[in-house]
């Protein structure tokens, strides 16, 4: 079912003259479905990067062509077997009805990306003896492992090409008439620049800057940008940090950041897990990072000069002494992931006003850490224990000095938050 709250689903495209951009490919694909009977090509390979239209296109062509759609996402079936059980069954079976069908296999790269469990051959077994047209997608058409589908004599390939940032500006236009917003144009043009081409993630930039509100300005997404960029910038420190195996140049890294060390420290917590994987260098990269922590939460604890002192510590502890923890584990690029959801506290005000700040306040006196790190690092935790474990519960209760109110607002925190 399509979901109203998201935009992009929204505004799925319902007509061919939805479909903006790419008119050679949506014509190619409506003929392949029209005239499958009668020609040689029984497959579609889709290629183009995410949001341009592949699967909304399939969808529109079916509709008009009064064909259903049995969607595969070849990422969720993972060998051999499970692809002859399900997309060989649709591909034969004769429906009753006169309805015609179209098999759609979603993202067949992510499919030959779980160790190819001969889910490839498979398909090409399919593609053999179908009855109905099928159509795939893939985002990285050259991916080696989807060599031999590429080149195969029954299927042809279809590219879509990035949305052109005009297009992108006539869509996001047309959402805001829809949903009375009143936007500046260079406002729409920064998302749409910032989309390079993908469309489906310019409808949600545009949803998570313009939802609920009657304007749009150009300011709002500079801004969201800067602290976008911001992001990337400490996350691209960290990462140096990781790789790093000289002390002094680690040091550096982290000393250059120019940001809230509360703020870091989290980060480091979350980035730790992606970097190390044997049990031994998790360990002491979280004992060094919890010293770090013991130290700063003096420093903000007091704020006197002399305990300022210590700063040189916290510093060491989280840089120097959490990368070098890692021994065992070869340094691995990890990706970026913007919108990462712990930093939003968007609720912030609500939660202020409500039963849980108590509760918060009694936690951050124990262990002098900020309101923001207590609802994101402890309040998960605790509320699992206090709901499942009645003796680790009751110890916590007593040492953190709950009251009643305190323990079913710790229990029910994500709900305040929602
Ligand atoms: N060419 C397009 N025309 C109109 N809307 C589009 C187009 N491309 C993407 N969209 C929007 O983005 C969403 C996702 O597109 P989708 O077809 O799933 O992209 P893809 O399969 O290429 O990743 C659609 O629901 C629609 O709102
Ligand atoms: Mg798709």
């Amino acid at each position: 079912m399509l979901n109203n709250d998201i935009w992009p689903e929204k505004y799925f495209p319902k007509e061919i003259s939805d479909i903006v951009g790419n008119p050679t490919a949506v014509k190619k694909i409506y003929d392949f479905v029209k005239n499958w009977k009668k020609q040689k090509i029984k497959a579609l390979l889709l290629t183009g990067r995410p949001g341009v239209g592949k699967t909304s296109t399939v969808y529109v062509v079916a509709r008009i062509l009064d064909h259903e759609v049995v969607e595969v996402n070849a990422s969720d079936v993972r060998n051999k077997d499970n692809i002859l059980r399900i997309i060989g069954r649709s591909s034969l079976d004769n429906t009753l009805f006169s309805k015609g069908r179209i098999l759609l296999l979603d993202e067949v790269d992510g499919l030959a990306g779980n160790q190819d469990r001969g889910g490839v051959s498979a398909i090409k077994t399919v593609l053999k003896s179908t009855k109905f047209p099928i159509i795939m997608t893939c985002n990285d058409l050259y991916d080696k492992k989807i060599a031999s589908l590429r080149n195969d004599k029954l299927v042809t390939v279809v590219k879509f090409r990035p949305i052109k940032k005009d297009s992108v500006i006539k869509v996001l236009t047309n959402i805001c008439k829809k949903e009375g917003i009143e936007a500046e144009y260079e406002a729409i043009m920064k998302i749409a620049e910032n989309s390079g081409g993908d469309l489906r993630s310019a409808i949600m930039d545009l949803q998570s800057l313009a939802d609920g509100k009657n304007a749009l300005t150009y300011e709002d997404v500079i801004s969201v940008n800067q602290s976008r960029n911001r992001e990337e910038m400490l996350f691209n420190a960290l990462k140096q940090m990781f790789l790093e195996r000289d002390p002094q140049k680690i040091r550096n890294v982290i000393s250059n950041t120019d940001v809230d060390w509360n703020l870091l420290l989290q980060w480091v917590n979350e980035q730790i897990p992606h970097h190390m994987k044997e049990m031994k260098e998790l360990v002491d990269a979280y004992q060094f990072l919890a010293r770090a922590d013991i130290f700063y939460g003096r420093i903000q604890n007091r704020m006197e000069s002399e305990v300022w002192s210590l700063l040189p510590y916290v510093i060491e502890d989280m840089s120097i002494g959490v990368s070098l923890s890692r021994t065992e584990t070869p340094f691995r690029n990890v990706q970026y992931f913007r919108n990462n959801p712990n930093f939003y506290f968007a609720n912030l005000g609500k939660f202020r006003r409500g039963p849980l700040v108590n509760a918060c306040y009694k936690i951050r006196e124990k262990t002098g850490k900020s309101i923001e790190r207590v609802i994101s690092e402890d309040l998960p935790f605790l509320s699992i224990i206090l709901k499942n474990d009645k003796k680790k519960g009751e110890e916590i209760i007593n040492a953190f000095g709950f009251d009643k109110p305190d323990i079913k607002a710790i229990i029910n925190f994500e709900k305040i938050f929602n």
